[in-house]
């Protein structure tokens, strides 16, 4: 069996490697195929990989590649966690719509908006590329990227997404649960997912109950989960919102925060990735490399691997991803991508039916849903009025001159990612 990643010079690589070594067993006797157009950090990457496939005693061959069509021959499943552009289009993206008082953030609005513009046509050359392949796609907004590959071509997509995994471990800190045997049904659309039910070892649990009994923590926000925020908000939601709520909840004290913060994620990334890629580049040196975890948290890897695992196994694993809604969320449109419990086999996921979203947040989710529509039409088309009418649509915006700023800048910002609009 053949594995391709594109993007396996990414900061996330190592996260991937270990998840690779934690399925040894399952994987015996895969090629995996290693593609980025930085060329250094592939090596790096890829030295790394061998280093600590060899280390751990897995069978698994690792080849680099430059060149998408290399790589991608021949592969079943293609992995695919890039960003076109790197951290320099994710700066553009989270501070444009900031100048025009708006959430600059990666994945959610605008910005991410900006993102799927430049993601979608990459995704839909590799699809072409690939097209007996499962792709396995962490790059995002991944929802709107699986709906613009699943609409626009015949391949085969599954989109992932790690929050699931690390918003339910937030939770299990803040109601004082094992997170160990903790399940939250996580369902809704990518970055936009609500949780009515909760079980621990398979039992439900009451989760009014334990609301109402939850007390509001002060501080402890990191970069990714804001645990007072979100305290605050299932109290009054009466379920568990995804980390991203914040942004639609507290949109405009979120955006005097960034204001004010003064640096963008991305330049705080930048600014630290330096001295990450030594460490893992020494590493990829050693005998037993052990690479630092700065980079992907949330068991990022290890989720990956085992989606690919679930496909090719025909394991029907409960896993959250982004699939095909097929009536598992009856007040969402059949054919939209949602992020649902699903049973994940050879065929591909099968979404299980989890019931209307709950009425706080349905308007808003649906909402949502035809931002994003909108989005991977205009990411496909590159057809200017429909990418209007996305921004438009988006909760975060609606003006229509403020839109109008936003994706003038955007698209002039990040021309040469974008052939489809010119
Ligand atoms: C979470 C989200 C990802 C996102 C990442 C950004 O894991 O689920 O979709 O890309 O955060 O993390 P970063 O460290 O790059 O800000
Ligand atoms: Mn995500």
């Amino acid at each position: 069996m053949k594995i391709a990643i594109i993007g396996a010079g990414s900061g996330y690589m190592p996260g991937v490697i270990r998840g690779i070594l934690h399925r040894a067993d399952d994987l015996a006797g895969t090629e995996l195929a290693c593609h980025d157009i930085d060329t250094g950090n592939l090596v790096t990457m890829t030295r790394l990989a061998r280093a600590m496939f060899s280390a751990g005693g897995a069978a698994v061959t690792v080849s680099a590649h430059t060149g998408l069509k290399a790589a991608l021959d021949g592969a079943s499943y293609v992995f695919t966690t890039f960003r076109p552009g790197g951290l320099a289009a994710r700066h553009l993206d989270e501070s444009i719509p900031l100048r025009h008082g708006v959430v600059g953030q990666e994945t959610a609005g605008p910005g991410g908006f900006l993102m799927a513009l430049r993601s979608v046509p990459v995704l839909l050359e590799i699809a072409a590329a690939a097209p007996d392949a499962w792709i396995v796609n962490y790059t995002n907004p991944t929802n709107v990227v699986t709906d613009a590959v699943a609409r626009t071509t015949g391949a085969r997509i599954i989109g992932l997404c790690d929050q699931a995994v690390g918003d339910t471990e937030m939770w299990a800190g803040l109601l004082g649960l094992p997170f160990e045997g903790l399940e939250a049904d996580w369902t809704g659309l990518n970055h936009a997912t609500w949780a009515q039910r909760l079980r621990l070892d398979g039992h439900d649990l009451d989760v009014p109950a334990l609301l109402d009994e939850l007390e509001i923590p002060g501080g402890g926000a990191t970069p990714w989960r804001d645990p007072s925020r979100m305290a605050e908000l299932a109290k009054t939601l009466g379920f568990l919102p995804n980390s991203y709520a914040k942004y639609y909840f507290f949109h405009d004290e979120v955006v005097a925060e960034l204001r004010e913060k003064g640096t963008t994620r991305a330049q705080d990334i930048l600014a630290m990735l330096p001295a990450y890629y030594e460490q893992v580049a020494a590493e990829s040196r050693k005998a037993d490399p052990d690479p630092s975890r700065e980079r992907g948290g949330g068991e990022h890897g290890e989720f990956a691997v085992d989606v690919i695992c679930a496909l090719h196994r025909d394991e029907g694993r409960r896993m959250i991803v982004n699939t095909r809604n097929n009536g598992a969320i009856p007040s969402l449109d059949a054919d939209a991508i949602v992020e649902v419990p699903s049973l994940v086999e050879r065929a591909g996921p099968v979404p299980l039916t989890m019931g209307p979203l709950p009425g706080p947040v349905r308007g808003l989710t649906q909402a949502i849903h035809a931002y994003e529509r909108l989005a991977s039409e205009a990411a496909v088309t590159g057809d200017r009025r429909t990418a209007l009418q996305a921004l438009m649509a988006h909760p975060f915006v609606r003006s229509k001159h403020t839109a109008e700023k936003i994706l003038d800048e955007g698209l002039a910002a990040h021309r040469d990612h974008l052939p489809q609009f010119t």
